[in-house]
């Protein structure tokens, strides 16, 4: 069976995760305080993390999200006397292809951010519940995941002479990871067209797993690795910080002569709505105006649009 071609969902649920090992748990990003971001702009510490996973059990598809629910109760829930005081789910883009990195069915990996808040100096202030618990497991712990989740946010199944447009700000770039290497490296379908990778992030050393991508964009002639180093990078056009949206708008008639031949845009991460800038730029390129959401809502019915913002 090729499970590419029917996503799995909500196999696992809150009531019955399945229990997965940790395999392997790396830092991607500097210590705080170590690296180029600035002390009091807190910290951007991201984990790729390795957990051993049955592909019968959990047939995921890259471009999926796996919940994981982090353990113990969450005190809101008890101050408000909930009776059920569990953690809520949290969601995840699964990162490693839909066989492995390896080609191996049997891990599933993830790329994540410890989601804290900071004051002004730099100091945390709340601790993100599951992604600290998530960057603190060590191998061997056990983590209980929900899912596979989403079934939209998908690579064609079938071969695909289009070119593909990939834009990532920060941990957006997790599905992306698995979609590059299934694209250029796994050729699970036979994809003919330029495959082109942006990807944001606010400084150089938290564009995570860079070396990897450049080794990629050096050996396939149809891929492009594309960095938007907001503060550390100015766009052209204000001088102000770059951003994946600038990066848009400098592809101009390449991306638009490749939307009008059946080209796909993906686009992945935060902040929330973050899309609106892309599509705006789009517009412009395609020689479009009108309003944004029937803009985008029409490539989304042509299969030419596929958003995920958090
Ligand atoms: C489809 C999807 C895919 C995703 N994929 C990824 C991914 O690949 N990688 C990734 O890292 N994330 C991803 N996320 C985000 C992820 O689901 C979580 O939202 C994120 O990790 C934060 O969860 P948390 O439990 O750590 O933080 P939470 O505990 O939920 O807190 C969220 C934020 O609020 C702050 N906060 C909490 N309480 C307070 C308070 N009282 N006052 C002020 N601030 C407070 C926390 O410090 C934190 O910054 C994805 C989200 C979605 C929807
Ligand atoms: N990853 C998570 O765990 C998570 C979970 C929930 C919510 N969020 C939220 O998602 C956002 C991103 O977080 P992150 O830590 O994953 O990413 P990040 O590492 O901060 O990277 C995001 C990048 O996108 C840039 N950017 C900001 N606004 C943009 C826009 N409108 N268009 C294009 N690029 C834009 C940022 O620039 P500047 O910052 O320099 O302006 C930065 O370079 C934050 O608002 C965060 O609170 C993150």
């Amino acid at each position: 069976m090729n499970p590419r071609k029917e996503p799995k969902i909500n196999l696992f649920k809150k009531s019955n995760p399945l229990p997965c090992k940790v395999l392997e748990n790396v830092q991607l990003t500097p210590n705080p305080g170590e690296g180029k971001r600035p002390v009091k702009e807190g910290h951007a510490v991201i984990n790729r993390i390795k957990l051993q996973l049955d592909h019968e059990k959990y047939p995921y598809i890259i471009g999926q999200s796996a919940g994981v629910i982090p353990p113990g109760e969450d005190p809101a829930k008890v101050a408000k006397g909930s009776e059920n005081t569990a953690y809520t789910v949290r969601l995840y883009s699964i990162s490693s292809p839909t066989y492995g990195l390896d080609k191996k069915e049997d891990t599933i990996e993830f790329i994540i951010k410890r989601d804290n808040s900071y004051d002004s100096e730099g100091n945390v202030t709340h601790r993100g519940v599951a992604s600290n618990y998530i960057c603190d497991l060590k191998p061997g712990d056990l983590v209980n995941l929900t899912g596979p989740s989403g079934k939209n946010f998908l690579l064609p199944t079938e071969s695909f002479s289009g070119d593909i447009y990939l834009f990532a700000t920060g941990t957006g770039i997790a599905p992306f990871y698995g979609m590059v290497y299934e694209l250029l490296e796994h050729k699970v379908i036979q994809f003919t067209g330029k495959l082109t990778l942006v990807y944001g992030a606010p400084y150089s050393d938290e564009i995570v797993l860079k070396d990897e991508f450049e080794d990629l964009d050096k050996k396939h002639d149809n891929f492009r690795f594309i960095k938007a180093v907001s503060r550390e990078e100015k766009n052209p056009f204000d001088g102000g910080k770059m951003y994946i949206s600038h990066r848009l708008k400098e592809l101009g008639s390449a991306l638009k002569t490749s939307m009008e031949n059946q080209g796909k845009i993906y686009i992945c991460g935060g902040p929330k709505g973050m899309e609106e800038g892309l599509l705006k730029e789009l517009q412009i390129i395609m020689g479009t105006s009108g309003d944004l959401k029937e803009f985008q809502k029409e490539l989304e019915e042509k299969n030419q649009l596929y958003v995920e913002t958090y």
